[in-house]
């Protein structure tokens, strides 16, 4: 018997077709189609079989079986305890289909082995979410399972997945389709900066703006394994599932996370935006959705471990003064905290540092107009820490392993570990005014774990549920841990630890590949970046900051009368635009210089703009070629003007584009098709660009 489900809204179909009451293939994924070709288009995509194949071509189902002869990489590699292969070959049971939310249930009788999956289709979004569920009868051991597997375009050439490190965040890399197999695994125990769960598939030819693609996203914290490999017959399929073999015992259930998945018309920015839209209005528990999210104003980069009453005090002053709303007290406030060797764990204030508390700072803060935040590292122990000192035991991994930082992990699996860090960290937000929490992660995991991230998800939804007003910013070392996973329970991302604004740049464009503007966190640093120990202007350090939730932490002290005034000005016009950018979509613009590095924000309606246009290095040619816009309505007209001529303008611009007189009327044909001629730079410059439509 063949059964057909098709998810379907006004912008696309998601056909699964399964015969014989075998688990269903997706047949099709694309524009709507119609419910009556359903039947044909089912029957047209079977393919044909030719010499030296099997005699009928095994299904690429939602969960690929060995059991089938399936000639790739299996949904599932399960065995039994002793070890013994458990190859499944499940029978449909039950369905249950709402036009855009499906489940499906099947199973294998003689294995007692149910395999259950959903699928949802996010009207107002685009996105199509995908989870799978496996429950046995006797303990298992599963080493390998994929959430429902996607077929993918056979009409790309090449796949775009994600490098990093510390500092180096988002590193898009290009790599070609070939027969076999491309994985990426992190085996870091968090999802790390090395391997972002992420890929875009686009199709030849496709580019920022133009033509197609499919993009994927696995939602899980603990670090993850991605298969995308060609078929000796030619399809394609791409699994993404937790780390190999992450589940270290023996259970009855087992889940996927989430996998995110979309696909696009209109080139790469058509999956970007589904991804900034879903995580910001779906993903993100916002416990005030309305609110604007404030100007941060983060004091590592000024004082490090060095804190004290009088300091920190006179920096929150300059910080309100500059437009700081939010302040953040940053790594050295609790146990004996001198330095990152020693107190990890010791949850409570040094008041060797602060001899009343922090009392008396969050009250100045608040006085000045800002609200108070905080930073913990809770699944992290130092050896040298009263903790360590009385509950060895509660840390991951053997007692010589190799120490990052200096520290080791909790092991948040278990119950008293996760109940100690609760009564700790709790006991400090309720004790103080605090609205905030940076969470930070800062070294990997012995080995991966998929208990250990389930354990602080556990601590995470906790503390939320006993304080809900409370935000959370999730930090690893900069961008070790970025996923929709830790998004579901958090609300902002510290990208990278470097405030370096080419460095910068660069990572926010990538990352716009994944996450708005509304949990990106970036910060103008100091003037000599100690992270690449570049000097850069203020006035790229600011506008590289406004493309994304904007704050600041440098020594205030350190900036001159007019550095402070850019600064000032800069923050002033985030304010000013932050209510509409902040659900606005960026769009990354086909630079046909490679040296400029530019984006589009659009307000949601299309009534206004800004292009950010990045000059990352000195141009190969002389002058600044056209720079194509996008996401504008072609009959329409816009007025567009530089909001940053008056301070920005080099000497060396010696000729008279229009742009630097004043504003111009461009219909929005010309703008994406044409293109704007921007004034000749400096590397290292941001030209900000305002559009509004008339
Ligand atoms: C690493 C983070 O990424 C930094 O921003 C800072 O919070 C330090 N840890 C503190 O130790």
């Amino acid at each position: 018997m063949t059964r057909s489900w098709m998810l379907q809204d006004d912008r696309q179909s998601l056909l699964l077709v399964s015969t014989s009451e075998g688990l269903p293939q997706i047949v099709y994924w694309g524009p709507p189609i119609a419910a009556d070709e359903v039947e044909v288009i089912a029957r047209a995509t079977q393919r044909d079989v030719t010499g030296g194949m099997l005699d009928r071509n095994p299904d690429l189902s939602i969960c690929p079986e060995e059991s089938a002869s399936f000639p790739g990489q299996p949904g599932l590699l399960a065995r039994n305890p002793q070890g013994k292969p458990l190859r499944p070959r499940f029978r449909f049971t039950e369905d249950w289909f709402q036009g855009t939310s499906l489940s499906l249930t099947y199973r294998d009788e003689v294995l007692g082995l149910t395999y259950w999956s959903e699928f949802g289709l996010d009207s107002a979004t685009g996105m199509v979410t995908a989870r799978a569920y496996l429950e046995a009868e006797e303990l298992t051991v599963v080493d390998w399972f994929a959430a429902p597997v996607f077929p993918v375009s056979e009409a790309g050439t090449e796949m775009i997945d994600f490098a990093g490190r510390w500092c180096g965040e988002m590193r898009t890399q290009r790599v070609p389709w070939s027969a076999g197999i491309r994985s990426r695994e992190g085996r870091t125990g968090r999802t790390g900066h090395e391997n972002l769960p992420l890929i875009y598939l686009p199709e030849a030819g496709a580019t920022n703006t133009q033509g197609r693609a499919e993009a994927f996203h696995y939602g899980w914290s603990g670090g993850h394994r991605m298969v995308a490999e060609e078929l000796p017959d030619g399809r394609r399929q791409v699994q993404f599932g937790h780390t190999f073999q992450s589940e270290s015992a023996a259970r009855r259930r087992f889940e996927t996370a989430t996998l995110f998945a979309c696909r696009s018309d209109y080139g790469l920015n058509g999956c970007a935006v589904v991804f900034q839209r879903y995580l910001r209005d779906r993903v993100v528990p916002w416990p005030n959705p309305a609110r604007p999210r404030p100007v941060h104003y983060n004091c590592w980069e000024a004082v490090y471990f060095g804190h004290s009453m009088e300091r920190l005090g006179d920096i929150a002053t300059r910080a309100a003064d500059l437009g700081a709303e939010r302040f953040v007290l940053d790594d050295g406030w609790f146990g004996r905290r001198d330095n990152d060797t020693s107190s990890l764990g010791d949850w409570w204030i040094d008041r060797r540092k602060w001899p009343d508390g922090l009392g008396p700072l969050i009250t100045h803060v608040k006085k000045l107009g800002m609200t108070f935040g905080i930073w913990f590292e809770p699944e992290m122990v130092n050896p040298d820490s009263e903790l360590y000192r009385n509950h060895r035991d509660w840390a991951l991994g053997r007692t010589d392993q190799v120490l990052g930082r200096g520290q080791m992990v909790l092991d948040m699996g278990r119950e008293e570990v996760r109940n100690y860090l609760f009564e700790a960290m709790s006991g400090i937000l309720s004790e103080h005014d605090i609205e905030y929490v940076k969470w930070d992660h800062n070294r990997v995991l012995p080995q991966p774990d998929a208990s250990q991230v389930r354990g602080t998800y556990a601590l995470i939804d906790k503390l939320r549920a006993a304080h809900p007003e409370v935000e959370f910013e999730s930090c690893a070392s900069g961008g070790g841990r970025i996923d929709f996973g830790i998004l579901g329970r958090m609300h902002r991302i510290w990208l990278s630890d470097s405030n370096d604004a080419l460095e910068r740049l660069r990572i926010q464009h990538e990352a716009s590949l994944l996450l708005p503007l509304a949990v990106s966190g970036s910060h103008v640093g100091p003037r000599h970046s100690h992270t690449s120990g570049r000097v850069h202007d203020i006035r790229f350090r600011a506008w590289v900051a406004a493309q994304r939730h904007m704050g600041f932490e440098m020594d205030p002290a350190e900036l001159t009368v007019k550095e402070a005034e850019v600064l000032r000005d800069a923050i002033a016009w985030w304010k000013e635009n932050r209510d509409w950018m902040t659900k606005a979509d960026i769009l990354r613009l086909d630079s046909s210089d490679p040296a400029l590095v530019a984006e589009a924000q659009v307000a949601h309606g299309g009534e206004r703009f800004v292009v950010f246009a990045g000059q990352a290095a000195a141009s190969s040619q002389i002058l600044p070629r056209p720079l194509r816009l996008a996401g504008l309505e072609p009959g329409a007209r816009y007025r567009v003007s530089l909001r940053n001529a008056a301070d920005s303008l080099p000497n060396l611009s010696r000729g008279s584009p229009a742009l630097k007189e004043g504003p111009l009327e461009l219909s929005g044909q010309y703008l994406m098709g044409q293109g704007v001629c921007l004034p000749w730079s400096f590397p290292e410059h941001m030209w900000v660009l305002e559009g509004r439509r008339i």
